[in-house]
């Protein structure tokens, strides 16, 4: 596939399916940056994606990643990109780079954070995942979005990140 003009890749899908590890692992295997877009919104704010939440609630967050999405797209390229769960609804997602969708079961990325080392801090930075009921339903809500807004699916079940990285970097 041709990479978009700004060479950008773009991880998409959701929480805790595995994109920040995917980024760092492609670019590891690439000669590129990763950058995180939850990463860059606790820098921009001085406080972290949970506190954001609770002291101005999930409208505020939603409008930074807008902004950081207008950011990225202006002045980031030959960069890997994560972006939060909810990330893909940004209007213009398609311009920031090649939008690759990180798909698993849900099942699966609950397995996946549970059994974490770090399972008490990866469920604090995510407020949406407390209740596994609304989590689900979520899911459910997005799983068709994500596979509309990408370019490439891969499913990432059963596979490591670097095999995952390997398969995302075949495509370009
Ligand atoms: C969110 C996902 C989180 C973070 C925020 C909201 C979402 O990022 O952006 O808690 O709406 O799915 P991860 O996908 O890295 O967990």
């Amino acid at each position: 596939m041709k990479a978009k003009a700004n060479n950008n890749i773009v991880l998409i899908g959701f929480m805790g399916v595995g994109k920040g590890t995917v980024a760092r692992e492609l670019s590891k295997q690439s000669k590129l940056f990763a950058i995180d877009c939850d990463d860059l919104i606790e820098s921009k704010e001085n406080r972290k994606i949970g506190k954001i939440f609770d002291e101005d609630g999930e409208k505020y967050f939603r409008d930074l990643e807008k902004h950081t999405a207008k950011w990225l797209e202006k002045n980031v390229k030959n960069t890997i990109i994560s972006t939060g769960g909810g990330f893909y609804k940004v209007k213009n997602l398609q311009k920031i780079g090649t939008i690759i969708y990180l798909q698993s079961s849900f099942d699966a990325i609950f397995e996946r954070i549970l059994h974490h080392p770090n399972a008490k801090q990866k469920l604090a930075k995510r407020p949406l995942l407390k209740d596994l009921k609304k989590a689900q339903t979520i899911f459910s809500e997005r799983i068709k979005s994500y596979k509309e807004c990408a370019d490439i699916v891969i499913n990432v079940e059963n596979k490591t990140p670097s095999d995952i990285a390997k398969e995302i970097l075949k495509h370009f």
